[in-house]
């Protein structure tokens, strides 16, 4: 198949210009003026942008969590990312405390495999670590194309491992090339905080919120760091919401260590006030939503370098998932939905109202999280010789976010209302139209794993 994109305004991380770009089979072969090639199918882009497919690098995709599944599995959700212009996500896998890491590649291969209709990659999730981990830790970044390993400072009992077996993950993983990523939370801290306030009767969704203050995450950020100093291998935070957390990694920079940072959608848009809603629940994840001036202080990095990525930590459970806590927040499910709009999101919020630059969208939304794990230039810009996920967006169009006709598998929204400017309109996936006419053409089998190579930006 072959397919040419006309008079698009084309946007890379470092420039844009209106150009033509056309694709053979799954790859882009030419990029110009008046590109004058037979094609079988050709969009008129004039008036639009032409952007990378996006990658969002932090997504949960029926992923066994507080007693429950994530609600979107792989083929709900990478529909819906692909319907907000998200061809590639990373999913986490998650080992087992006791059992192997092959043993959660095999699981998660069953959940992937046939049912993908983006593209897809795996994070391995270390949550108990000895001898024979350190040996299947080598195996997956030299066997498997699984080069990040995911660690969790907190839910202690299912998914915490302690400092002793971080630092030694960490030489594991620097030996061979890899990167390790953390949750940065205390959960000693927080699980204290959560006893205390649920024996005082302290038990809707704003206690969550509280049980999680921000020198929680600050504090957790600046060991991690120290840990990375100390062992010498390279660190990504995750969902990053907060100026204590950045300041640790700003802190990091002063003694020229280089730590990438993730923030997501929601902690730039909404903060910690919706948790004194009744409905409350909807928005209790982990970390809390925080204030108006952790939302300044991350757009701020973002334009600093200090944040890299914008994910999504896209973790939906139903409302009758939520209801699970409804006598007690420590039972909410943590979590929101959120994998289908994250482009249209950080375009109105960051692009349209003045706070990034068109290249710096494109730089958080795709082309970082590639270079970082790994994925570049096979994905994440728009280059001769790259796969051909390319987005049509139309950065006038207004939509209001409704449950109604979002695509994620969850019944409600959490932006239920919110007025976007800026809308994805046609997707290709490596080369195949994936979204056009706001129908997906693609089924479930089309989206392929991407095995990842060490990252372009570690030296
Ligand atoms: O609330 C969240 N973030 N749920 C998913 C698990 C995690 O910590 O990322
Ligand atoms: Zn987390
Ligand atoms: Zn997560």
């Amino acid at each position: 198949m072959s397919v040419l994109i006309k008079n698009g305004k084309i946007v890379t991380a470092s420039e844009d210009f209106i150009a033509d770009v056309y694709i053979e089979d799954e790859k882009i072969t030419a990029i110009g003026k008046n590109l004058n090639y037979n094609a079988e199918k050709i969009i008129d882009a004039s008036d639009k942008l032409v952007l990378p497919g996006g990658i969002d690098p932090h997504v949960h995709l029926d992923m066994p969590f507080m007693g429950t599944y994530s609600s979107d599995d792989y083929e709900t959700g990478t529909r819906a990312a692909l319907h907000g212009g998200t061809t590639s996500v990373i999913e986490f896998i998650l080992q087992t405390q006791g059992d192997t890491l092959h043993n959660a590649l095999k699981t998660w291969q069953e959940k992937s495999q046939h049912k993908a209709v983006g593209d897809y990659s795996y994070h391995m999730a270390v949550t108990d670590f000895n001898d024979d981990v350190a040996k299947e830790v080598v195996q997956m970044i030299e066997e498997e194309g699984i080069t990040s390993f995911k660690t969790f400072m907190a839910y202690k009992g299912a998914l915490m491992i302690d400092d002793g077996q971080m630092v030694q993950l960490m030489k594991v993983v620097r030996d061979h090339g890899g990167l390790v990523t953390v949750h940065a939370t205390n959960g000693d801290m927080i699980d204290s905080l959560i006893a205390r306030n649920l024996a005082s009767g302290k038990t809707k969704p704003l206690y969550h919120y509280l049980s999680q203050p921000e020198v929680t995450e600050a504090e957790a950020s600046a060991r991690f760091c120290d840990m990375l100093h100390y062992t010498g291998c390279p660190g990504y935070i995750v969902h990053m919401t907060c100026e204590g957390a950045l300041n640790a990694v700003r802190k990091a920079t002063l003694r020229n260590q280089k730590v990438f940072v993730e923030t997501c959608s929601q902690y730039l848009m909404i903060d910690a006030s919706l948790y004194e809603r009744e409905d409350g629940a909807k928005w209790v994840m982990s970390p809390p939503l925080r204030e108006k001036k952790d939302q300044e202080a991350l757009w701020s990095g973002i334009n600093q370098g200090l944040v890299q990525v914008v994910g999504t930590d896209h973790c939906p459970f139903t409302l009758e998932q939520k209801a699970m806590g409804k006598d007690d927040f420590s039972k909410i499910p943590n979590g929101h939905p959120a994998i289908e709009h994250r482009m249209e999101f950080i375009y109105s919020e960051g692009v349209h109202k003045g706070k990034i630059t068109l290249n710096k969208f494109v730089e958080v939304c795709a082309t970082n999280a590639s270079k970082i794990f790994g994925m570049y230039p096979r994905k994440g810009t728009i280059a001769i010789g790259a796969d051909a996920d390319i987005v049509v967006f139309d950065p006038s169009k207004k939509h209001t976010i409704s449950v109604k006709t979002h695509h994620m598998n969850c019944d409600y929204s959490a932006y239920e209302g919110w007025e976007v400017t800026g809308k994805t309109e046609t997707v290709l996936l490596r080369g195949k139209v994936a979204i056009e006419n706001e129908e997906c053409k693609l089924k479930p089998g089309d989206g392929q794993f991407i095995p990842r190579e060490k990252s372009s930006l570690i030296i």
